[in-house]
């Protein structure tokens, strides 16, 4: 039996152990009630008396060894992952979360909203994938009509009916079919149109549209709010003009130009020596419109307009190229 005492000891001396379930190894095997150990006292209990006394030692001394074993192997572990820590160096400087920014169309969006939320305008939604009634017919463009021309579009091949809206004039159609004047609302979204990709054209880009339906609305309350809207956006010295101009949803139209804002009226490369740059498309609501949409053209009036995102956007910060918007080049969005 001193011989198994000796074995024992050796490879308790020789054990090392790098986790946690090592350890938990060596506690198994030396100290647990199922250990070598207790295995050999209960061996002791059947031995010879004269034995004993050179046995009973040894035996309690393998015991003690093993716990205490037991205990520098867990603390060498402790210290191990402490030396782990200890590797980090808390004093480097940390390395900076790379802080996201709002892309500049949404931000002109944003500043949009806020210019014609205070003149009384609420924010409506609809969807992009729309039918041919709230796009083309609704709005008055004739079956057939070469209008529709104006705008290429994007058909869903399956049902000729479904379309990619080509502007966001199809939520005036579904906001006055769902509500009666009074209605003071603008419509931000996006607009698909099948045009080659360039500098000045894009297959997608954004529109806002505003819509004003009530009793007595003058072409007066057209001229003011947009007058409104273009000196908040780009200026107190801003003046507009209204170009007579055709659109089938409203009659009379007009495209609203504002003064340049870079020359000041005097012709630059922005104004393209003008003076003057187109910023809306606009007009009051043609009756059959309102007809279209249930609403008593003899009682009901109403103005309409629509302006590009993306052209605002690029007037006031003056570029020169639309894909810039969609390329998520982050030299370019870093600026905004
Ligand atoms: N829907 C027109 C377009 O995409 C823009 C527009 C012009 C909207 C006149 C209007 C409006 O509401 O009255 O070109």
């Amino acid at each position: 039996m001193l011989d198994r005492i000796d074995e024992v000891l050796e490879e308790i001396n020789l054990f090392t152990a790098n986790s946690n379930n090592e350890v938990e190894d060596f506690r198994l095997r030396f100290v647990g009630k199922k250990s070598v150990i207790n295995e050999l006292f209960e061996e002791f209990k059947s031995v010879p008396m004269e034995q004993k006394r050179e046995l009973g030692p040894a035996l309690n001394k393998l015991k003690n060894q093993a716990q205490q074993k037991l205990i520098e192997l867990s603390d060498g572990l402790i210290s191990k992952s402490n030396k782990r820590e200890a590797e980090i160096d808390v004093t480097l400087p940390p390395i900076h979360n790379a802080e996201g920014s709002i892309h500049p169309i949404s931000q002109t969006k944003n500043r949009i909203i806020e210019i014609f939320e205070r003149q009384g305008f609420n924010v409506e939604d609809g969807p992009e994938i729309d039918n041919d009634w709230n796009n083309f017919t609704a709005l008055n463009f004739p079956e057939n009509h070469p209008a529709r021309e104006m705008q290429d579009t994007y058909f869903i091949e399956k049902d000729p009916d479904v379309l990619l809206r080509t502007h966001t004039s199809n939520v005036q159609i579904r906001l006055m079919n769902k509500k009666k004047p009074p209605i003071r609302s603008i419509m931000p979204g996006r607009v698909f149109r099948n045009e080659a990709i360039s500098a000045r054209a894009h297959c997608f880009f954004h529109q806002v549209e505003g819509l004003c339906i009530g009793e007595h609305i003058s072409f007066k309350d057209l001229k003011n709010t947009l007058y409104y809207f273009s000196r908040e956006m780009f200026g107190k010295e801003t003046k507009i003009r209204l170009r007579p101009s055709y659109f089938p949803f409203t009659e009379p139209s007009a495209e609203i130009d504002i003064s340049c804002f870079i020359c000041g009226g005097s012709g630059c490369k922005i104004c393209k020596k003008t003076g003057w740059v187109e910023i809306a498309g606009s007009g009051m609501v043609d009756p059959n419109v309102l007809e279209n949409c249930g609403i008593d053209s003899t009682k009901y009036s109403g103005f309409a307009f629509g302006m590009g995102i993306e052209r605002i956007t690029m007037l006031k910060y003056e570029l020169d190229d639309l894909r810039l918007f969609s390329e998520n080049d982050l030299r370019f969005l870093k600026q905004f």
